[in-house]
């Protein structure tokens, strides 16, 4: 595989980079064709990256990186089901889960659309009936709470989108677990009923640590109160593995099943989104597949100049690779999205956080970058000092909705103004003379931002914006030559964890441990 320094673009970006030296922004966004040159749309989403540090010619080598980089080969695997994640020999295909029934993705010789679709079936029958109170719980209540315990992938999407879309909805309320510290499961609980509370047990894997004894500890809640018989009007499962649901005790008539070739952080459109169809209900569920579906129409299709995931991952590797930008910063400006960072943080991180190329080679340039972010405008109150005026420069998505949920314009008008106020002093700066001679008030700027403004914050419009965020991921990993679809640094952790948690309790002599862990084993041993 040739390493993407090898790329002839690669060298000519190196001197493009060099040649930008004095590039300003401040200049650049004096002229007043910048604006059209430098945004694009797409799925009623506006992208405007004319405030980065790049020009139309930066794009045009960026984009022939891209080509080298065979960007648009692997798309077409990825969204054919060739078994692109080699280390694990899976196919990738969290897209065809948002595709019409009517297309054909064939995976080891089946075509898995009526799966996809049979699964969506039993989502909207079951959502309707726990959303009406058909279904009922073991003292014949309907259903008002609803507990998703899981972690990860099976936890950051749905919240997110949960908490990003609940009032657009009318269905019981939604909590999520993920946390082995029993505080989490303990707070959630204590709110509620045994009697009108489902558990929704989400793992691909059914056999991850915190989710399990998160589950179990819900079992043993709810049969304080109730019998065996009442385990099926409460507990589902999501899940790849039939036999780890059984052997919990749950029923596969109430399993909702995806299979492998759907990976933990892109898994909310798959089974793993039922929480979400619970939440909001299962019409709402299926506009936010029908915006990212959108989304992989426009990145299989748009020319590149105008391909918005294309853009945002190359414009990525710009500022990673030349610029030596190791974080890049997510701020939404809407609480509902407070989620959104920590989301697309496990989505990008999880993914590109690599130091070894698809061959196994240790690669010799940097990868993922550290993704952080909360809302703005809390974030202003926090961070965003460093960001204004720190040495490390970092990029920034600035996201907002134009339309409000509510009907306070005074406090919409000041978080609009405040969002364009932030990516204007990031690029702009301030001069001395501005400052009136007071170097303390010196901003550098030249700092890059993309702006992006969905019309609102519809099921369609966030489905499609997380599609283009999972596209921007899976270019760079293209780009950086990787394997964006496995885990193994998290697989480490898994696996030491084990032998520590038998001494601890217990089951094991605390021996074989490095002196440091030994000692701390010490400290922690319950006496
Ligand atoms: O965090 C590591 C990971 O493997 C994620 O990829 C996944 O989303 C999460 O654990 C949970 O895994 P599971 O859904 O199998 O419980």
């Amino acid at each position: 595989m040739t390493q993407p320094t090898h790329y002839p673009s690669w060298e000519t970006l190196k001197t493009h980079h060099e040649d930008m030296r004095d590039f300003s922004l401040r200049e650049e966004l004096a002229r007043a064709d910048r604006f059209a040159t430098m945004s694009r749309e797409s799925c009623g989403i506006l992208f405007d990256f004319s405030k980065h540090l790049a020009t139309e010619e930066t794009l045009t080598h960026l984009l022939a990186l891209a080509k080298e980089a065979k960007v648009e080969e692997m798309r077409t695997k990825m969204f054919a089901g060739v078994k692109i994640n080699n280390t694990e020999d899976r196919a990738v295909l969290h897209t065809a889960c948002r595709a019409p029934e009517t297309a054909e993705v064939i995976v080891d010789g089946e075509n898995i659309m009526p799966f996809v679709h049979q699964v969506l079936a039993q989502m909207e029958d079951f959502s309707h009936a726990v959303r009406s109170g058909e279904h009922k719980g073991y003292t014949d209540e309907a259903i008002t709470d609803v507990v998703n315990i899981g972690i990860g992938g099976s936890d950051l999407g749905p919240r997110f989108v949960v908490e990003a879309l609940q009032e657009d909805g009318s269905g019981p309320k939604v909590h999520f677990v993920s946390n082995v510290d029993g505080q989490d499961i303990v707070s959630v609980l204590k709110k509620l009923k045994p009697e009108t509370t489902l558990f929704v047990i989400a793992s691909k894997t059914f056999t991850t640590e915190e989710t399990m004894l998160n589950a179990q500890m819900a079992k043993d809640w709810l049969l304080k109160s109730a019998t065996t018989d009442a385990i099926p009007k409460h507990f589902v499962a999501l899940s790849t593995n039939a036999e780890g649901v059984k052997n919990f005790g749950i029923s596969l008539s109430n399993m909702f099943p995806f299979r492998d070739w759907v990976g933990g952080r892109y898994s909310l459109w798959s089974a793993i989104g039922l929480s979400i169809s619970l939440a909001v209900g299962f019409d709402n569920f299926k506009k936010l597949l029908d915006g990212a579906h959108e989304m992989d129409q426009h990145f299989q299709n748009a020319e590149p100049k105008d391909n918005v995931p294309l853009l945002m991952g190359m414009l990525g590797v710009w500022y990673r690779n030349f610029y030596n930008y190791s974080s890049h910063l997510l701020l939404a400006y809407d609480v509902r999205m407070d989620k959104m960072a920590k989301f697309i943080q496990q989505m990008d991180m999880e993914s590109n956080g690599k130091a070894v190329d698809r061959d196994g080679h240790h690669m010799s340039y940097a990868t993922g970058p550290l993704i952080f972010g909360e809302p703005g405008t809390d974030s202003q109150h926090s961070f965003m000092q460093w960001v204004h005026q720190s040495a490390d420069v970092v990029p920034v998505d600035f996201v907002i909705a134009k339309e409000a949920h509510h009907t306070l314009t005074p406090n919409h008008a000041s978080l609009c103004a405040n969002f364009l106020a932030q990516s204007r002093a990031l690029a702009l700066g301030q001069t001395l003379e501005e400052a009136n001679g007071d170097p303390s008030r010196v901003f550098s700027g030249n700092r890059p931002s993309t702006s992006i403004i969905l019309p609102k914050l519809s099921p369609y419009h966030l489905g499609a914006l997380i599609a283009a965020y999972e596209h921007k991921v899976f270019v760079q990993g293209v780009v950086w030559g990787l394997n964006s679809f496995d885990q193994p640094g998290v697989e480490l952790g898994k696996k030491l964890a084990k032998p520590i948690r038998e001494i601890l309790e217990g089951r094991a002599p605390n021996a074989g441990m490095d002196s440091s862990t030994s000692h701390l084993i010490d400290v922690l041993m319950p006496r």
